[in-house]
């Protein structure tokens, strides 16, 4: 902790960047928002992966993130592999201001083109990218399997940065 957040506390919400320390949460937050896990060990691989940028949102005094987001960058491209909030958390605006101070990193490492896949009926998320002006670039048919069985449409997004 600083010396800051000593005298004055933490604020209410942060954005800070992820590391290993994180893995276990990161890998329960992504199994509450989605049918296919990450298992703790492929997080903290990632979360230790010097082309992946993982930020969290961090609310009250709790050390440990209420949503992340990862990118994977390769040269002035990056693709958003995930992102997402603690259930409990939603619909406060957290998911918008993760996103926020997330593209802001990715264009202070040089990214000029970001790329995203989501399901085509996630409307939260179809919002969320919507606002942030992200546009349709393609599809793939059958992408997303489904617990019923059934594959849903996923939506390429693209959003330049520059
Ligand atoms: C998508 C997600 C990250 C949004 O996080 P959030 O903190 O709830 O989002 P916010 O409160 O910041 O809202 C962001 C935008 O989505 C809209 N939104 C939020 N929940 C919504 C809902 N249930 N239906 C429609 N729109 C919704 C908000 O109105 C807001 O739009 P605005 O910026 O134009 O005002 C969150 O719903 C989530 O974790 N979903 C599960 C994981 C997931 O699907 N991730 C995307 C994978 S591609």
């Amino acid at each position: 902790m600083s010396l800051l957040e000593r005298l004055f506390g933490r604020p209410k919400l942060m954005i800070e960047a992820l590391g290993p320390r994180h893995a276990a949460r990161v890998s329960v937050l992504h199994a509450t928002s989605f049918a296919y896990g990450w298992d703790q060990p492929e997080v903290a691989r990632m979360l230790s992966d010097p082309s992946i940028l993982s930020d969290g949102v961090f609310s009250g005094q709790s050390r440990q993130p209420c949503g992340f987001v990862m990118s994977r960058l390769a040269a002035d491209e990056a693709e958003i592999l995930t992102i997402c909030i603690d259930p409990a958390h939603r619909g406060r605006g957290l998911g918008h201001l993760l996103l926020e101070r997330h593209l802001a990193q990715l264009v202070r490492r040089g990214v000029a083109t970001l790329f995203l896949e989501v399901e085509d009926n996630n409307a939260p998320a179809l919002a969320l990218y919507g606002a942030f002006r992200f546009a349709k670039v393609g599809e793939r048919p059958g992408y997303y399997p489904k617990p019923d069985g059934t594959r849903a449409l996923a939506l390429i997004l693209r959003r330049d940065l520059g």
